[in-house]
């Protein structure tokens, strides 16, 4: 049943007021924004083992300054994201332990191998280029402390992408080899970057309610069109071709489309059974055991501080 509250609540959202953390939100918005921000902010954090795998083996310093750079600014989105998720009255620790404890789910498309140096050119173009549409909108979400962490996170997206597409065009315009390297990433990274954003519009369990509380505002299906009409003349451009024999321009509506999407390779890699998403939560925990000491430390230097300065 509606509530008052749930209606003056309503209204605000139509008003595109910002949903402040002191402010009334029906329990269900609390809920699904925990649930939301909380996978993105492990997303992130996730996502900077597959790209990490290559930093000792970028080809030139100028790579591995990039690289190092993008790993370090996932580090940083999550920590954003975490100190979003926790204005909802969740503490850092129990996000955690929902990742540990396989509860929580994170981007698909990080449970993927990282084979060749091509990866992390298809990374940045691709994932990051996909992430940027659907974090733009993010920008503008009902939820103010979200869609704040969003504005940072954008800007940094846009370096992610752009030097991510600059090395694909390296390797494209480089030696035959190199030029088969790109492709090849570009087989691999190409159905699972479509996967990112989420399952079709119709099998969406959360759209319905979260566009109507302005938190997603494209639907699943809208932002993977914008992403593929945007990515296609892209590939073109590096004189590689998109894995999909199916794919064409439809000259009246000027999108692209594209064959089926493997759902139940989807639903395999949320289940669980991808290829490498095992090695990822193993790697988290034991990030995780191996940082004890200093989360320790650190809670005892503040206790000493706080000790100290109360004399
Ligand atoms: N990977 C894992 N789970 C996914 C998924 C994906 N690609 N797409 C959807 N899901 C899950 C949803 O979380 C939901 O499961 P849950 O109820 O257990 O949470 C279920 O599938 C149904 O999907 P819905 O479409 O109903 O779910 P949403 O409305 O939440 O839409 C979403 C999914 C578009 C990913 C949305 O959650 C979103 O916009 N999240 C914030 C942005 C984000 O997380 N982007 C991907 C992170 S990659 C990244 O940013 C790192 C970059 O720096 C490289």
């Amino acid at each position: 049943p509606v509530t008052e509250e749930d209606a003056r609540f309503q209204q605000r959202i139509d008003n595109e007021d910002k949903i402040e953390p002191r402010d009334w939100m029906p329990d269900g918005y609390r809920r699904t924004l925990v649930r939301q921000i909380s996978q993105h902010a492990h997303s992130e954090i996730v996502g900077m083992l597959p790209e990490g795998n290559w930093i000792t083996r970028a080809p030139s310093l100028r790579r591995k300054v990039a690289l190092l750079a993008k790993v370090q600014d996932e580090g940083g989105h999550g920590l954003y994201l975490y100190s979003a998720a926790e204005t909802l009255g969740v503490s850092r620790d129990e996000l955690v332990e929902q990742l540990l404890s396989g509860k929580a789910k994170y981007s698909s498309i990080f449970n993927y191998p990282t084979l060749t140096w091509a990866d992390i050119g298809a990374i940045g173009w691709l994932v990051d280029g996909a992430a940027i549409m659907n974090q733009v909108p993010l920008c503008r979400c009902s939820y103010g402390p979200y869609a704040r962490a969003m504005v940072r996170i954008c800007r940094e997206e846009s370096f992610h992408q752009r030097q991510g597409y600059e090395l694909m065009m390296a390797l494209a315009k480089g030696t035959p080899e190199q030029k088969r390297m790109a492709q090849d990433a570009l087989n691999r990274w190409w159905w699972p970057s479509l996967m990112m954003f989420g399952p079709p519009d119709e099998h969406s369990a959360h759209s319905a309610q979260n566009m109507a509380w302005k938190i997603k505002r494209f639907s699943n299906d809208d932002l993977r069109q914008r992403f593929i009409d945007a990515t296609v003349p892209q590939a073109e451009y590096l004189g590689l071709t998109i894995p999909d024999p199916e794919l064409r321009l439809n000259t009246e509506t000027g999108h692209y489309e594209i064959g089926p999407i493997d759902w139940t390779e989807f639903e395999q890699v949320l289940k669980g059974n991808g290829p490498c998403n095992r090695e990822r939560i193993e790697a988290r925990r034991k990030a995780w055991d191996d940082g004890a000491w200093v989360r320790e430390a650190a809670v005892a230097h503040a206790r000493k501080r706080k000790a100290r300065d109360m004399k």
